[in-house]
């Protein structure tokens, strides 16, 4: 049974609704909304955009580890929402699944592609097509988001209401 106190962790791939579904859980549940990318920018002075750019993925993995651990070892239970790339790492992984409930926020290629639009601000999206970069970072990642998280909840072609509600549902409250 999931904890009053332990933390609520978002996973999934960009375009998802980590960040609309997790301030919107989070007002509801009156608990504070972390997201590890904002962790990493305010650690650096940088957008992630501009670290992938001038420091490199490598390092931005490092900074966003860092972000996890730092967001799971926070006393006050939260809502945490996860770079899409964070749960590749066995590590974090771990760090997630011991700070409280991970669910996966999971959705096709296409209903992902729709929602980042042209990718802007998104370094892994490039220049070329969003929907097929997407696709095959999902396939990728599948069994990652598999070992990480403790409940799947389908977005597909939901609000950000209807998937809150779903989250809050599986995670029974
Ligand atoms: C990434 C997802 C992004 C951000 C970075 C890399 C990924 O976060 O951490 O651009 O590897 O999937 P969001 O999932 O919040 O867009």
């Amino acid at each position: 049974m999931w904890g009053a106190m332990s933390h609520l962790v978002l996973v999934g791939m960009m375009g998802a609704g980590k960040t609309a579904v997790g301030s919107l859980v989070a007002e509801r549940l009156g608990r504070p909304f972390v997201d590890t990318d904002d962790l990493v920018e305010v650690a650096t002075g940088m957008g992630v955009a501009g670290i992938f750019a001038t420091q490199g993925e490598e390092r931005f993995r490092e900074l966003e580890g860092q972000a996890v651990r730092d967001a799971c070892a926070a006393p006050t239970p939260s809502v945490i929402a996860c770079g899409g790339g964070a749960v590749v790492s066995a590590e974090n992984r771990r760090v997630m699944r011991a700070a409280g409930r991970v669910v996966w926020l999971r959705a096709s290629g296409a209903v992902l592609a729709n929602r980042v639009g042209d990718g802007a601000g998104r370094p892994l999206l490039g220049s070329g097509s969003s929907a097929a970069t997407l696709q095959r970072l999902a396939r990728v990642r599948e069994a990652a988001y598999e070992a990480a998280a403790h409940v799947i909840v389908d977005t597909e072609d939901l609000g950000v209401d209807e998937v809150a509600e779903r989250v809050l549902e599986a995670c029974g409250r």
